[in-house]
Protein backbone atom coordinates (compact mmCIF):
# COMPACT_ATOMS: atom_id res chain seq x y z
CA UNK A 1 0.00 0.00 0.00
CA UNK A 2 1.19 3.84 -0.88
CA UNK A 3 1.86 5.95 1.51
CA UNK A 4 -1.37 8.50 2.46
CA UNK A 5 -0.51 12.24 3.04
CA UNK A 6 -2.89 15.09 3.60
CA UNK A 7 -2.16 18.11 2.02
CA UNK A 8 -4.14 21.71 3.61
CA UNK A 9 -4.73 24.15 1.71
CA UNK A 10 -6.43 23.93 -2.12
CA UNK A 11 -4.83 27.68 -2.75
CA UNK A 12 -2.25 27.70 -5.57
CA UNK A 13 0.61 25.70 -3.69
CA UNK A 14 -1.50 23.15 -1.99
CA UNK A 15 -2.77 21.55 -5.30
CA UNK A 16 0.55 21.81 -7.22
CA UNK A 17 1.93 20.14 -4.29
CA UNK A 18 -0.62 17.61 -4.59
CA UNK A 19 -0.45 16.78 -8.09
CA UNK A 20 3.70 16.45 -7.85
CA UNK A 21 2.80 14.11 -4.79
CA UNK A 22 0.06 12.71 -6.83
CA UNK A 23 2.27 11.45 -9.91
CA UNK A 24 5.00 9.70 -7.71
CA UNK A 25 2.37 7.15 -6.13
CA UNK A 26 1.42 8.47 -2.79
CA UNK A 27 -2.14 8.74 -1.79
CA UNK A 28 -3.29 12.23 -1.45
CA UNK A 29 -6.10 13.71 0.22
CA UNK A 30 -6.27 17.40 -0.49
CA UNK A 31 -8.74 19.50 2.22
CA UNK A 32 -9.45 22.93 2.47
CA UNK A 33 -12.08 25.07 4.58
CA UNK A 34 -13.60 26.94 1.66
CA UNK A 35 -16.30 25.31 -0.69
CA UNK A 36 -14.74 24.08 -3.96
CA UNK A 37 -14.46 27.65 -6.04
CA UNK A 38 -15.19 26.34 -9.35
CA UNK A 39 -19.12 25.42 -7.27
CA UNK A 40 -19.36 28.50 -5.72
CA UNK A 41 -22.03 30.76 -7.24
CA UNK A 42 -20.99 34.12 -5.03
CA UNK A 43 -19.53 36.41 -7.63
CA UNK A 44 -19.00 38.81 -4.44
CA UNK A 45 -17.02 36.74 -3.34
CA UNK A 46 -14.55 35.71 -6.59
CA UNK A 47 -14.79 39.51 -7.22
CA UNK A 48 -13.07 40.41 -4.04
CA UNK A 49 -10.22 37.74 -4.30
CA UNK A 50 -9.88 38.96 -7.80
CA UNK A 51 -6.01 39.77 -7.78
CA UNK A 52 -3.98 39.19 -10.56
CA UNK A 53 -0.46 38.20 -10.27
CA UNK A 54 2.86 37.82 -12.11
CA UNK A 55 4.05 34.73 -12.44
CA UNK A 56 7.93 34.15 -13.91
CA UNK A 57 10.69 31.69 -14.47
CA UNK A 58 10.65 29.85 -10.70
CA UNK A 59 6.85 29.38 -11.07
CA UNK A 60 6.91 28.00 -14.53
CA UNK A 61 9.72 25.76 -13.73
CA UNK A 62 8.17 23.94 -11.01
CA UNK A 63 5.05 23.55 -12.63
CA UNK A 64 7.02 22.21 -15.85
CA UNK A 65 8.82 19.86 -12.88
CA UNK A 66 5.24 18.49 -11.73
CA UNK A 67 4.24 17.95 -15.23
CA UNK A 68 4.93 19.81 -18.44
CA UNK A 69 1.38 18.96 -20.41
CA UNK A 70 -0.17 20.19 -17.41
CA UNK A 71 2.04 23.63 -17.39
CA UNK A 72 0.95 24.36 -21.17
CA UNK A 73 -2.59 24.05 -19.91
CA UNK A 74 -3.08 26.00 -16.66
CA UNK A 75 -0.70 29.08 -18.65
CA UNK A 76 -2.43 29.02 -21.74
CA UNK A 77 -4.10 32.89 -20.89
CA UNK A 78 -0.64 34.22 -19.77
CA UNK A 79 -0.21 37.74 -21.12
CA UNK A 80 3.55 38.51 -21.26
CA UNK A 81 5.03 42.03 -19.28
CA UNK A 82 7.55 43.11 -21.44
CA UNK A 83 8.87 45.83 -18.81
CA UNK A 84 7.60 48.30 -16.60
CA UNK A 85 5.24 51.29 -17.89
CA UNK A 86 6.51 54.36 -15.99
CA UNK A 87 3.19 57.01 -15.77
CA UNK A 88 4.73 60.39 -14.35
CA UNK A 89 2.34 63.21 -12.98
CA UNK A 90 2.61 64.67 -16.11
CA UNK A 91 0.36 61.48 -18.21
CA UNK A 92 3.96 60.47 -20.00
CA UNK A 93 4.21 57.19 -20.55
CA UNK A 94 7.69 55.44 -20.41
CA UNK A 95 8.51 51.96 -20.65
CA UNK A 96 11.92 50.57 -18.57
CA UNK A 97 12.59 46.67 -20.22
CA UNK A 98 12.88 44.06 -17.58
CA UNK A 99 15.11 41.15 -19.92
CA UNK A 100 18.42 41.76 -21.55
CA UNK A 101 17.48 39.48 -24.36
CA UNK A 102 13.43 39.49 -24.46
CA UNK A 103 12.33 37.72 -20.93
CA UNK A 104 8.98 38.65 -19.65
CA UNK A 105 7.15 38.40 -16.49
CA UNK A 106 3.60 37.05 -17.05
CA UNK A 107 0.19 38.05 -15.63
CA UNK A 108 -2.56 35.58 -14.56
CA UNK A 109 -5.87 35.61 -12.83
CA UNK A 110 -5.02 33.99 -9.36
CA UNK A 111 -8.62 32.84 -8.99
CA UNK A 112 -8.68 31.28 -12.74
CA UNK A 113 -4.75 29.13 -12.15
CA UNK A 114 -6.50 28.19 -8.86
CA UNK A 115 -9.50 26.59 -10.73
CA UNK A 116 -7.08 25.61 -13.79
CA UNK A 117 -4.83 23.21 -10.98
CA UNK A 118 -8.19 21.74 -9.66
CA UNK A 119 -9.24 21.03 -13.21
CA UNK A 120 -5.79 19.28 -13.17
CA UNK A 121 -6.50 16.58 -10.73
CA UNK A 122 -9.61 16.10 -12.01
CA UNK A 123 -8.04 15.27 -15.44
CA UNK A 124 -5.49 12.94 -12.64
CA UNK A 125 -8.31 11.22 -11.35
CA UNK A 126 -9.86 10.60 -15.07
CA UNK A 127 -6.49 9.75 -16.68
CA UNK A 128 -4.58 8.19 -14.48
CA UNK A 129 -4.00 4.35 -14.71
CA UNK A 130 -2.19 3.57 -10.80
CA UNK A 131 -5.06 3.28 -8.47
CA UNK A 132 -3.57 6.49 -6.08
CA UNK A 133 -6.70 8.89 -6.91
CA UNK A 134 -6.85 12.16 -5.20
CA UNK A 135 -9.30 12.94 -2.63
CA UNK A 136 -10.30 16.57 -2.30
CA UNK A 137 -12.23 17.61 0.68
CA UNK A 138 -13.84 21.15 0.77
CA UNK A 139 -15.82 22.84 2.94
CA UNK A 140 -13.61 21.39 5.97
CA UNK A 141 -11.43 23.10 8.03
CA UNK A 142 -8.58 21.55 10.06
CA UNK A 143 -8.50 22.24 13.62
CA UNK A 144 -6.07 20.02 15.82
CA UNK A 145 -3.39 17.92 14.64
CA UNK A 146 -1.39 15.47 16.94
CA UNK A 147 0.97 12.77 16.60
CA UNK A 148 1.67 9.53 16.87
CA UNK A 149 5.20 7.77 15.86
CA UNK A 150 3.18 6.40 12.70
CA UNK A 151 0.42 8.59 11.73
CA UNK A 152 -0.37 12.07 11.69
CA UNK A 153 -3.65 12.60 13.01
CA UNK A 154 -6.01 15.96 12.16
CA UNK A 155 -9.31 16.75 13.53
CA UNK A 156 -12.08 18.48 10.88
CA UNK A 157 -14.77 20.60 11.20
CA UNK A 158 -17.20 20.71 8.45
CA UNK A 159 -18.18 23.87 7.21
CA UNK A 160 -21.54 23.24 7.49
CA UNK A 161 -21.70 22.29 10.60
CA UNK A 162 -22.46 25.27 12.87
CA UNK A 163 -21.63 24.01 16.14
CA UNK A 164 -18.89 22.91 15.17
CA UNK A 165 -19.81 19.57 17.50
CA UNK A 166 -18.70 16.79 14.96
CA UNK A 167 -15.33 16.63 14.81
CA UNK A 168 -13.80 13.89 12.27
CA UNK A 169 -10.09 12.70 12.72
CA UNK A 170 -7.86 11.19 10.18
CA UNK A 171 -4.55 9.52 10.13
CA UNK A 172 -2.16 9.99 6.89
CA UNK A 173 1.48 9.20 7.35
CA UNK A 174 2.62 12.65 7.32
CA UNK A 175 1.01 15.76 6.88
CA UNK A 176 1.81 18.81 4.47
CA UNK A 177 0.61 22.36 5.52
CA UNK A 178 0.16 24.87 2.54
CA UNK A 179 -2.74 26.84 4.45
CA UNK A 180 -1.98 30.33 4.07
CA UNK A 181 -0.48 33.36 5.67
CA UNK A 182 -2.28 32.36 8.63
CA UNK A 183 -1.52 28.82 8.47
CA UNK A 184 -3.52 26.48 11.36
CA UNK A 185 -0.44 24.03 10.73
CA UNK A 186 2.16 26.28 11.56
CA UNK A 187 -0.01 26.81 15.03
CA UNK A 188 -0.60 23.43 15.35
CA UNK A 189 3.46 22.21 15.15
CA UNK A 190 4.64 25.33 17.26
CA UNK A 191 3.45 23.16 20.32
CA UNK A 192 6.08 20.43 19.41
CA UNK A 193 8.70 21.77 17.86
CA UNK A 194 10.98 24.51 18.66
CA UNK A 195 9.68 27.26 16.16
CA UNK A 196 11.45 30.32 15.58
CA UNK A 197 8.85 32.80 14.23
CA UNK A 198 7.99 36.27 13.27
CA UNK A 199 5.21 38.01 12.02
CA UNK A 200 5.46 41.83 11.35
CA UNK A 201 2.42 44.41 9.47
CA UNK A 202 4.07 47.13 7.21
CA UNK A 203 2.55 50.14 7.05
CA UNK A 204 0.92 49.88 3.60
CA UNK A 205 -2.26 48.70 2.62
CA UNK A 206 -3.95 48.00 -0.82
CA UNK A 207 -7.39 48.47 -2.57
CA UNK A 208 -8.14 47.06 -5.81
CA UNK A 209 -9.38 49.02 -8.80
CA UNK A 210 -10.59 47.48 -12.22
CA UNK A 211 -10.08 49.45 -15.74
CA UNK A 212 -12.78 48.27 -17.85
CA UNK A 213 -11.54 46.92 -21.46
CA UNK A 214 -12.41 49.79 -24.19
CA UNK A 215 -14.32 49.41 -27.03
CA UNK A 216 -14.77 45.79 -28.44
CA UNK A 217 -12.62 44.33 -25.54
CA UNK A 218 -9.15 46.58 -26.70
CA UNK A 219 -6.79 47.48 -24.35
CA UNK A 220 -6.97 50.95 -22.69
CA UNK A 221 -3.09 50.92 -22.01
CA UNK A 222 -0.17 48.73 -23.36
CA UNK A 223 -1.21 45.03 -21.92
CA UNK A 224 2.49 43.69 -22.59
CA UNK A 225 3.89 46.04 -19.53
CA UNK A 226 3.53 46.44 -15.57
CA UNK A 227 1.80 49.52 -15.25
CA UNK A 228 3.22 51.67 -12.56
CA UNK A 229 2.21 55.05 -11.22
CA UNK A 230 5.14 55.52 -8.99
CA UNK A 231 4.22 58.51 -5.95
CA UNK A 232 7.19 57.95 -3.23
CA UNK A 233 4.59 56.66 -0.30
CA UNK A 234 2.12 55.51 -2.25
CA UNK A 235 1.50 53.89 -5.72
CA UNK A 236 -0.89 52.57 -8.31
CA UNK A 237 0.30 49.25 -10.48
CA UNK A 238 -1.77 47.77 -13.17
CA UNK A 239 -1.84 44.35 -14.90
CA UNK A 240 -3.74 43.35 -18.12
CA UNK A 241 -6.33 40.37 -17.76
CA UNK A 242 -7.50 38.54 -21.18
CA UNK A 243 -10.97 40.13 -21.72
CA UNK A 244 -9.09 43.95 -22.27
CA UNK A 245 -9.54 45.08 -18.68
CA UNK A 246 -7.19 45.56 -16.20
CA UNK A 247 -6.80 44.88 -12.60
CA UNK A 248 -5.32 47.70 -10.20
CA UNK A 249 -3.86 47.61 -7.22
CA UNK A 250 -3.65 51.32 -4.71
CA UNK A 251 -0.64 51.04 -2.13
CA UNK A 252 -0.63 53.44 0.71
CA UNK A 253 -0.12 53.55 4.35
CA UNK A 254 -3.11 53.01 6.38
CA UNK A 255 -3.36 56.52 7.67
CA UNK A 256 -3.63 58.44 4.34
CA UNK A 257 -5.62 55.57 3.18
CA UNK A 258 -8.27 55.91 5.84
CA UNK A 259 -8.67 59.22 5.13
CA UNK A 260 -9.88 59.29 1.90
CA UNK A 261 -13.05 58.66 2.94
CA UNK A 262 -15.44 60.79 1.75
CA UNK A 263 -15.60 62.02 -2.01
CA UNK A 264 -14.90 65.75 -1.41
CA UNK A 265 -11.71 64.07 -0.61
CA UNK A 266 -10.68 61.29 -2.48
CA UNK A 267 -11.65 63.41 -5.78
CA UNK A 268 -8.99 65.80 -5.34
CA UNK A 269 -6.27 63.14 -4.21
CA UNK A 270 -6.95 61.28 -7.50
CA UNK A 271 -7.37 64.32 -9.63
CA UNK A 272 -3.71 65.55 -8.41
CA UNK A 273 -1.90 62.42 -8.29
CA UNK A 274 -3.46 60.56 -10.98
CA UNK A 275 -5.10 62.20 -13.18
CA UNK A 276 -4.37 59.67 -16.15
CA UNK A 277 -5.49 56.35 -14.27
CA UNK A 278 -9.22 58.60 -13.33
CA UNK A 279 -9.73 58.84 -16.96
CA UNK A 280 -9.42 55.08 -17.06
CA UNK A 281 -10.95 53.75 -13.90
CA UNK A 282 -13.82 56.29 -13.60
CA UNK A 283 -14.08 58.85 -10.77
CA UNK A 284 -17.59 57.52 -9.54
CA UNK A 285 -15.89 53.53 -9.15
CA UNK A 286 -12.55 55.36 -7.49
CA UNK A 287 -14.69 56.83 -4.98
CA UNK A 288 -17.09 53.62 -4.81
CA UNK A 289 -13.99 51.35 -3.86
CA UNK A 290 -12.23 53.44 -1.34
CA UNK A 291 -15.35 54.15 0.41
CA UNK A 292 -16.86 50.62 0.39
CA UNK A 293 -14.14 48.11 -0.04
CA UNK A 294 -12.17 46.76 2.97
CA UNK A 295 -8.71 47.25 2.45
CA UNK A 296 -5.97 44.59 2.50
CA UNK A 297 -3.39 44.38 4.65
CA UNK A 298 -0.07 43.42 4.11
CA UNK A 299 2.96 41.23 6.46
CA UNK A 300 6.18 39.27 6.26
CA UNK A 301 5.75 35.60 8.24
CA UNK A 302 8.91 34.14 8.57
CA UNK A 303 9.55 30.71 10.53
CA UNK A 304 12.10 28.15 11.10
CA UNK A 305 12.21 24.92 11.39
CA UNK A 306 9.80 23.88 9.01
CA UNK A 307 8.69 20.43 9.83
CA UNK A 308 7.77 18.24 12.58
CA UNK A 309 10.18 14.84 12.18
CA UNK A 310 8.83 13.18 8.98
CA UNK A 311 5.10 13.40 9.69
CA UNK A 312 4.35 17.24 9.40
CA UNK A 313 5.79 20.10 6.98
CA UNK A 314 4.77 24.00 5.63
CA UNK A 315 5.56 25.24 2.79
CA UNK A 316 4.64 28.54 0.70
CA UNK A 317 2.65 31.15 2.23
CA UNK A 318 2.54 29.40 5.47
CA UNK A 319 6.11 28.84 6.22
CA UNK A 320 6.67 32.46 4.41
CA UNK A 321 4.16 35.12 3.65
CA UNK A 322 5.76 37.89 2.05
CA UNK A 323 4.63 41.66 0.51
CA UNK A 324 4.15 41.30 -3.14
CA UNK A 325 6.05 44.35 -4.81
CA UNK A 326 8.19 41.69 -6.51
CA UNK A 327 5.77 39.36 -7.55
CA UNK A 328 7.59 36.40 -6.15
CA UNK A 329 5.29 34.61 -3.48
CA UNK A 330 3.27 32.14 -5.51
CA UNK A 331 6.56 31.70 -7.81
CA UNK A 332 8.38 31.40 -4.40
CA UNK A 333 5.76 28.99 -3.60
CA UNK A 334 5.95 26.12 -6.49
CA UNK A 335 9.68 26.66 -6.07
CA UNK A 336 9.05 25.05 -2.05
CA UNK A 337 7.40 22.31 -4.31
CA UNK A 338 9.86 21.94 -6.78
CA UNK A 339 12.55 21.82 -3.99
CA UNK A 340 10.73 19.31 -1.52
CA UNK A 341 9.70 16.73 -4.60
CA UNK A 342 13.44 17.03 -5.81
CA UNK A 343 14.48 16.28 -2.28
CA UNK A 344 11.78 13.41 -1.89
CA UNK A 345 13.22 12.00 -5.47
CA UNK A 346 16.40 12.05 -3.99
CA UNK A 347 16.67 10.87 -0.73
CA UNK A 348 16.30 7.23 0.62
CA UNK A 349 13.63 8.19 3.22
CA UNK A 350 11.61 10.85 4.03
CA UNK A 351 12.82 12.16 7.29
CA UNK A 352 16.08 12.46 5.15
CA UNK A 353 14.10 14.72 2.61
CA UNK A 354 12.39 16.99 5.53
CA UNK A 355 15.85 17.78 6.90
CA UNK A 356 17.47 19.13 3.90
CA UNK A 357 14.58 21.15 3.30
CA UNK A 358 14.54 22.81 6.81
CA UNK A 359 18.28 22.88 6.62
CA UNK A 360 18.52 24.09 2.86
CA UNK A 361 15.20 26.41 2.58
CA UNK A 362 15.69 29.00 5.11
CA UNK A 363 18.55 31.02 3.77
CA UNK A 364 16.71 31.53 0.36
CA UNK A 365 13.19 32.21 2.41
CA UNK A 366 15.54 34.89 3.87
CA UNK A 367 16.55 36.49 1.33
CA UNK A 368 13.23 36.97 -0.89
CA UNK A 369 11.48 38.24 1.85
CA UNK A 370 14.15 40.66 2.44
CA UNK A 371 14.35 41.77 -1.71
CA UNK A 372 10.10 41.74 -1.40
CA UNK A 373 10.64 44.83 1.33
CA UNK A 374 13.21 46.47 -0.72
CA UNK A 375 12.02 46.40 -4.20
CA UNK A 376 8.81 48.83 -2.37
CA UNK A 377 11.22 51.54 -2.98
CA UNK A 378 12.30 50.76 -6.28
CA UNK A 379 9.05 50.30 -7.64
CA UNK A 380 7.47 53.21 -5.85
CA UNK A 381 10.39 56.01 -5.55
CA UNK A 382 13.96 54.81 -7.38
CA UNK A 383 12.27 54.22 -11.15
CA UNK A 384 11.96 58.07 -12.00
CA UNK A 385 15.13 59.19 -10.60
CA UNK A 386 17.76 59.61 -12.84
CA UNK A 387 20.79 58.53 -10.62
CA UNK A 388 18.95 54.80 -10.92
CA UNK A 389 18.15 54.77 -14.27
CA UNK A 390 22.10 55.55 -14.99
CA UNK A 391 23.37 52.41 -12.70
CA UNK A 392 20.72 50.60 -14.42
CA UNK A 393 21.47 51.65 -18.18
CA UNK A 394 25.52 50.62 -16.82
CA UNK A 395 24.46 47.04 -15.15
CA UNK A 396 21.87 46.35 -18.51
CA UNK A 397 25.09 47.02 -20.81
CA UNK A 398 27.43 44.87 -18.55
CA UNK A 399 24.78 42.38 -18.30
CA UNK A 400 24.89 42.23 -22.00
CA UNK A 401 28.26 42.27 -22.57
CA UNK A 402 29.35 39.91 -20.07
CA UNK A 403 25.84 37.51 -19.89
CA UNK A 404 28.33 34.74 -17.95
CA UNK A 405 29.53 36.88 -15.81
CA UNK A 406 26.90 39.59 -15.10
CA UNK A 407 23.51 39.36 -14.41
CA UNK A 408 21.60 42.16 -12.98
CA UNK A 409 18.97 41.47 -9.94
CA UNK A 410 15.69 42.02 -11.05
CA UNK A 411 17.05 39.00 -14.21
CA UNK A 412 18.38 36.71 -11.79
CA UNK A 413 14.87 36.84 -9.25
CA UNK A 414 12.81 36.45 -12.19
CA UNK A 415 14.80 34.90 -14.81
CA UNK A 416 17.02 32.40 -13.62
CA UNK A 417 15.32 29.85 -11.37
CA UNK A 418 18.45 28.27 -11.39
CA UNK A 419 20.14 30.80 -9.13
CA UNK A 420 18.70 30.10 -5.46
CA UNK A 421 17.47 33.67 -4.27
CA UNK A 422 20.33 34.06 -1.32
CA UNK A 423 22.53 33.46 -4.38
CA UNK A 424 21.16 36.17 -6.24
CA UNK A 425 21.96 38.89 -3.23
CA UNK A 426 25.37 37.52 -3.15
CA UNK A 427 26.37 38.07 -6.33
CA UNK A 428 24.41 41.53 -6.34
CA UNK A 429 26.06 42.86 -3.79
CA UNK A 430 29.33 42.07 -5.60
CA UNK A 431 28.09 43.73 -8.69
CA UNK A 432 26.76 47.06 -6.80
CA UNK A 433 30.50 47.35 -5.57
CA UNK A 434 32.18 47.07 -9.31
CA UNK A 435 29.65 49.35 -10.41
CA UNK A 436 30.46 52.07 -8.00
CA UNK A 437 33.90 51.34 -9.02
CA UNK A 438 32.67 51.72 -12.19
CA UNK A 439 30.53 54.95 -11.85
CA UNK A 440 33.35 56.72 -9.80
CA UNK A 441 35.66 56.23 -12.56
CA UNK A 442 33.09 57.50 -15.45
CA UNK A 443 32.49 60.29 -13.37
CA UNK A 444 36.20 61.00 -13.26
CA UNK A 445 37.20 60.15 -16.46
CA UNK A 446 34.26 63.13 -17.43
CA UNK A 447 35.76 65.59 -15.08
CA UNK A 448 39.31 65.03 -16.47
CA UNK A 449 38.04 65.15 -19.96
CA UNK A 450 36.17 68.75 -19.21
CA UNK A 451 39.38 70.05 -17.55
CA UNK A 452 41.13 68.92 -20.73
CA UNK A 453 38.72 70.91 -22.81
CA UNK A 454 38.89 73.96 -20.67
CA UNK A 455 42.20 74.39 -20.31
CA UNK A 456 42.88 73.69 -24.37
CA UNK A 457 40.37 76.23 -24.68
CA UNK A 458 41.96 79.02 -22.61
C1 LIG B 1 -1.89 42.12 -3.51
C2 LIG B 1 -1.09 40.87 -3.73
C3 LIG B 1 -0.37 40.72 -4.90
C4 LIG B 1 0.39 39.58 -5.14
N1 LIG B 1 1.11 39.48 -6.30
C5 LIG B 1 1.86 38.38 -6.53
C6 LIG B 1 2.59 38.26 -7.76
O1 LIG B 1 2.56 39.13 -8.63
N2 LIG B 1 3.34 37.13 -7.96
C7 LIG B 1 3.41 36.14 -7.02
O2 LIG B 1 4.11 35.15 -7.26
N3 LIG B 1 2.73 36.23 -5.86
C8 LIG B 1 1.95 37.32 -5.59
N4 LIG B 1 1.24 37.40 -4.42
C9 LIG B 1 1.36 36.31 -3.42
C10 LIG B 1 0.46 35.11 -3.72
O3 LIG B 1 -0.87 35.51 -3.85
C11 LIG B 1 0.61 34.10 -2.59
O4 LIG B 1 1.96 33.86 -2.33
C12 LIG B 1 -0.05 32.75 -2.93
O5 LIG B 1 -1.41 32.92 -3.18
C13 LIG B 1 0.15 31.78 -1.76
O6 LIG B 1 -0.45 30.56 -2.04
P1 LIG B 1 -0.68 29.47 -0.92
O7 LIG B 1 -1.29 28.34 -1.63
O8 LIG B 1 0.57 29.27 -0.14
O9 LIG B 1 -1.70 30.13 0.11
P2 LIG B 1 -3.23 30.59 -0.12
O10 LIG B 1 -3.45 30.98 -1.51
O11 LIG B 1 -3.51 31.55 0.96
O12 LIG B 1 -4.08 29.26 0.12
C14 LIG B 1 -4.29 28.72 1.40
C15 LIG B 1 -5.53 27.83 1.37
O13 LIG B 1 -5.63 27.15 2.61
C16 LIG B 1 -6.97 27.14 3.06
N5 LIG B 1 -6.95 27.04 4.52
C17 LIG B 1 -6.48 27.94 5.41
N6 LIG B 1 -6.59 27.48 6.66
C18 LIG B 1 -7.15 26.25 6.59
C19 LIG B 1 -7.53 25.26 7.55
N7 LIG B 1 -7.34 25.45 8.87
N8 LIG B 1 -8.09 24.11 7.12
C20 LIG B 1 -8.28 23.90 5.79
N9 LIG B 1 -7.93 24.80 4.84
C21 LIG B 1 -7.38 25.95 5.23
C22 LIG B 1 -7.54 28.44 2.54
O14 LIG B 1 -8.94 28.35 2.40
C23 LIG B 1 -6.83 28.61 1.20
O15 LIG B 1 -7.55 28.07 0.14
C24 LIG B 1 0.44 38.54 -4.16
C25 LIG B 1 -0.28 38.68 -2.99
C26 LIG B 1 -1.05 39.82 -2.76
C27 LIG B 1 -1.81 39.94 -1.48
C1 LIG C 1 -20.86 36.17 -0.61
O1 LIG C 1 -19.56 36.54 -0.13
C2 LIG C 1 -19.52 37.74 0.60
C3 LIG C 1 -18.09 38.06 0.94
O2 LIG C 1 -17.41 36.98 1.52
C4 LIG C 1 -20.40 37.58 1.86
O3 LIG C 1 -20.39 38.79 2.59
C5 LIG C 1 -21.83 37.24 1.43
O4 LIG C 1 -22.62 36.99 2.57
C6 LIG C 1 -21.84 35.99 0.54
N1 LIG C 1 -23.18 35.78 -0.01
C7 LIG C 1 -23.77 34.59 -0.02
C8 LIG C 1 -25.10 34.53 -0.67
O5 LIG C 1 -23.22 33.59 0.45
C1 LIG D 1 -6.06 6.24 0.14
O1 LIG D 1 -6.17 6.57 1.50
C2 LIG D 1 -7.49 6.62 1.97
C3 LIG D 1 -7.46 7.02 3.41
O2 LIG D 1 -6.68 8.17 3.59
C4 LIG D 1 -8.18 5.27 1.81
O3 LIG D 1 -9.52 5.37 2.19
C5 LIG D 1 -8.09 4.82 0.35
O4 LIG D 1 -8.58 3.53 0.23
C6 LIG D 1 -6.66 4.87 -0.12
N1 LIG D 1 -6.64 4.57 -1.54
C7 LIG D 1 -5.71 3.80 -2.07
C8 LIG D 1 -5.87 3.57 -3.53
O5 LIG D 1 -4.83 3.27 -1.42
C1 LIG E 1 -1.30 5.46 16.41
O1 LIG E 1 -2.65 5.78 16.18
C2 LIG E 1 -3.33 4.82 15.39
C3 LIG E 1 -4.71 5.34 15.05
O2 LIG E 1 -5.33 5.98 16.13
C4 LIG E 1 -3.37 3.50 16.14
O3 LIG E 1 -4.05 2.52 15.37
C5 LIG E 1 -1.97 3.04 16.41
O4 LIG E 1 -1.96 1.85 17.20
C6 LIG E 1 -1.17 4.14 17.10
N1 LIG E 1 0.22 3.74 17.13
C7 LIG E 1 0.97 3.80 18.22
C8 LIG E 1 2.37 3.32 18.10
O5 LIG E 1 0.53 4.24 19.27
C1 LIG F 1 -16.05 47.79 -32.89
O1 LIG F 1 -16.67 46.80 -33.73
C2 LIG F 1 -17.65 47.32 -34.64
C3 LIG F 1 -18.32 46.14 -35.33
O2 LIG F 1 -17.40 45.11 -35.63
C4 LIG F 1 -16.98 48.29 -35.60
O3 LIG F 1 -17.95 48.83 -36.48
C5 LIG F 1 -16.33 49.41 -34.81
O4 LIG F 1 -15.63 50.28 -35.67
C6 LIG F 1 -15.36 48.84 -33.77
N1 LIG F 1 -14.85 49.91 -32.93
C7 LIG F 1 -13.55 50.08 -32.68
C8 LIG F 1 -13.18 51.22 -31.78
O5 LIG F 1 -12.67 49.34 -33.13
C1 LIG G 1 12.90 17.67 10.82
O1 LIG G 1 13.02 16.35 10.36
C2 LIG G 1 14.22 15.68 10.64
C3 LIG G 1 14.11 14.29 10.08
O2 LIG G 1 12.99 13.62 10.59
C4 LIG G 1 14.49 15.64 12.13
O3 LIG G 1 15.76 15.10 12.37
C5 LIG G 1 14.42 17.05 12.68
O4 LIG G 1 14.58 17.00 14.08
C6 LIG G 1 13.08 17.66 12.32
N1 LIG G 1 13.00 18.99 12.85
C7 LIG G 1 12.22 19.23 13.89
C8 LIG G 1 12.30 20.65 14.41
O5 LIG G 1 11.43 18.41 14.33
Amino acid sequence: MSETVAVIGAGLVGSLMTLGLAHRGYNVTLIDMRPDPRKTSNKSEKNLRSINLAVSDRGIRALEFVDKEMSERVLKDIIPMHGRMIHTLDGKQESQIYGLFGEHINSIDRGKLNEHLLDEIDLFNENSENSNKIQCIFNHKVAGLSFNTSFAKIKLINGDDKDNDNEIEKNFDFIIGADGSYSNIRYQIQKYIRMNYQQEYIDKCYLELYIPPGENGSFLIDPNHLHIWPRKEFMLIALANEDGSFTSTFFGPWKLTETLNKRELIEPFFNDNFPDAVKLIGMDNIVRVFKENPKGALMQVTCNKYNYSDKAIIIGDASHSMVPFYGQGMNCGFEDVRVLLQLLDKSTTREVAFDSYTESRHEDLKAILKLAIDNYNEMSTKVISSAYLFRKTLDSLLGKLLPKYWIPLYTMVSFRGDIPYSECIRREKRQQTILKIVETSLIGMCAIAGWWKYRKST
